[in-house]
C-alpha cells in the first residue's frame, strides 16, 4: 500500500481518562502507532487527558503532549474536538464514563472488565451497538505474535481436533501481605478481584483460541483477608506499605473453573493474584488429536509446539522464537528473536481499534466479545453461590 505523509491522513481527536499505569500505556500507543503502522489512515491527535489527581494529570499532559489536562472528565465528552475516549478508571467509574461518551457520539476504548458486573457490560454494549459506534476492550494478549501463530495453527486443523484447554494467569501482584488495599481489592470500587481483573483475560484467551464455554464449575479463596490503607492519590497497585491501618479485602484472590467447551473440548481455567513464583503468567496449553501447543507471557516470544504429522525430526515440543514472519513482528523489528513487550501488544490493539474506525467495520474485541466474558463470569458467580455446575447463558 503507498504509505501516506501525516498530512494526507485523517486526524482524529483522542481523550484519555484515568491517567495510571493503563491509561499512559494507551497514551503511549495512540502517540506512537502510525510510526510503527504506517498504513494507517487516520492519525490520533492527543487532545486531553483526565484524571481526578491533578499532579497525574499534569504529569501525563507533559509527558505525551495532550493540548490540555483536567480533573473532569465530564469536559473530553463535551470536547467536539475529541472523536475517541478511552476508560482508563477504576472499574466502579466505567459505567458512567462510557454510558456518557456513547451518547455523546464519541468511540470508545474501555479497559477490561468493562462492567463490574456483566448486566453493566451488556448494558454498555447494548448502548454501543444502538449508537452504531465503534468499541473496543483491553484484551491484550490475544495480539501476541505467538498467540496469533497458535490461533492461525488451531484454525487451520493442524492440531486436529481440539480436545484439552487449560488457561491461567497466575500474578504475584497482591502476594505480598503489605501491598496496599487500592481499588482492586474493594468490592464496590473493583467489582470481583481475580475474576474480573486476570480471569477476563483468561476467558478471552479460551473463546478466542477454541470457543464458546458450555457449562462449568468454580471455586474462590482469598488468602490474605486484610491489607494496608493505600493513601489516597499515591502509588499504585505494586505500592507496599509496611505500617499504618490496615483494612479488609472485599473480592476474591483466587478463582478456579473446570469447564467444558461446546466443541466437546475439556479445560480448566485458573487465575490467581497473590501467588508466590509466577511474576505474570498468563499462559496456555492447547490439546488436540493431532498435537499440541503451549504458550507463556512470561516468555511471549516463544511459542512451543508438537505437530508430529509436520515433521519426522522430532518427538516432542519443538521451541519456536518469533521473526519477522510471525504476525505483527516486522513492525517492531526485522531480526528473529528481538521480541515485543507488554506495551508493543498495546499498541497492536491501538492500531486495530483505530482501523475499525477508520473502516467502519466492527472491532473484534468489542463489547460484545466483553458480554460472552461477562457470561462466563457469570456462571461462575452463580457456581460459587450454588456450589454447582452451571451453564453459561447466551444473551447476547
Ligand atoms: N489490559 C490490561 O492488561 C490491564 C492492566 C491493568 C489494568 N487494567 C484495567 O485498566 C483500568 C485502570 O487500571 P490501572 O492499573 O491503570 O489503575 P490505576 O489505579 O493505576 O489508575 C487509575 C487512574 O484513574 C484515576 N481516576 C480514578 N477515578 C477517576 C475519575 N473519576 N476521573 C478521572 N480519573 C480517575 C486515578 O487517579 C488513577 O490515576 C482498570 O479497569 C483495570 O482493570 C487492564
Amino acid at each position: 500500500m503507498k504509505k501516506l505523509n501525516k498530512n494526507k491522513r485523517k486526524s482524529i481527536g483522542i481523550g484519555v481518562i484515568g491517567m495510571g499505569w493503563m491509561g499512559m500505556a494507551h497514551s503511549r500507543s495512540y502517540r506512537n502507532v502510525v510510526e510503527r503502522f504506517p498504513d494507517l489512515e487516520v492519525d490520533p491527535k492527543l487532545v486531553a487527558c483526565a484524571d481526578e489527581v491533578v499532579e497525574r494529570g499534569q504529569s501525563a499532559q507533559d509527558r505525551f503532549g495532550f493540548m490540555y489536562s483536567t480533573q473532569n472528565w465530564q469536559r473530553l465528552i463535551s470536547d467536539d474536538e475529541i472523536d475517541v475516549i478511552t476508560v482508563a478508571t477504576p472499574n466502579s467509574r466505567h459505567l458512567e464514563i462510557v454510558t456518557s461518551a456513547v451518547r455523546a457520539g464519541k468511540h470508545v476504548f474501555c479497559e477490561k472488565p468493562v462492567g463490574r458486573t456483566p448486566i453493566e457490560t451488556q448494558h454498555m454494549a447494548d448502548l454501543s451497538s444502538h449508537a452504531g459506534i465503534i468499541s473496543g476492550v483491553g484484551y491484550n494478549y490475544r495480539w501476541s505474535p505467538m498467540v496469533q501463530h497458535a490461533h492461525q495453527l488451531i484454525k487451520e486443523g493442524k492440531l486436529g481436533k481440539v480436545t484439552h484447554y487449560r488457561g491461567r494467569f497466575f500474578s504475584s501482584y497482591a502476594s505480598n501481605p503489605n501491598s496496599v488495599l487500592s481499588w482492586r481489592f474493594q468490592k464496590e470500587k473493583a467489582g470481583s478481584g481475580t475474576l474480573g481483573d486476570l480471569m477476563s483475560h483468561v476467558i478471552d484467551m479460551a473463546h478466542f483460541l477454541v470457543g464458546s464455554i458450555d457449562s462449568l464449575v468454580a471455586h474462590r479463596e482469598t488468602f490474605i483477608r486484610e491489607r494496608p490503607l493505600a493513601v489516597p492519590g499515591v502509588g499504585t497497585h505494586f505500592t507496599v506499605r509496611d505500617d499504618g491501618p490496615k483494612g479488609d479485602v472485599t473480592n476474591e484472590d483466587y478463582v478456579s473453573t473446570l469447564v467444558q467447551f461446546e466443541n466437546g473440548a475439556q479445560g480448566t481455567l485458573e487465575g490467581c493474584r497473590a501467588i508466590v513464583g509466577p511474576k505474570c503468567e498468563m499462559a496456555f496449553e492447547v490439546n488436540g488429536t493431532k498435537g499440541a501447543i503451549r504458550w507463556n507471557f512470561e516468555k511471549m516470544n516463544e511459542l512451543e509446539i508438537y505437530l508430529p504429522e509436520e515433521s519426522s525430526f522430532h518427538d516432542g515440543y519443538v521451541r519456536l522464537i518469533s521473526d519477522a514472519s510471525y504476525p505483527f513482528h516486522a513492525a517492531f523489528n526485522p531480526a528473529a528473536a528481538t521480541g515485543l513487550g507488554y506495551d508493543d501488544l498495546k499498541l497492536i490493539e491501538a492500531y486495530h481499534f483505530l482501523k475499525a474506525i477508520q473502516t467502519g467495520q466492527p472491532n473484534n474485541p468489542s463489547f460484545r466479545q466483553a458480554v460472552t466474558v461477562a457470561q462466563v463470569q457469570s456462571a461462575i458467580q452463580s457456581s460459587w453461590d450454588n456450589n454447582s455446575w452451571q451453564s453459561v447463558a447466551k444473551i447476547n
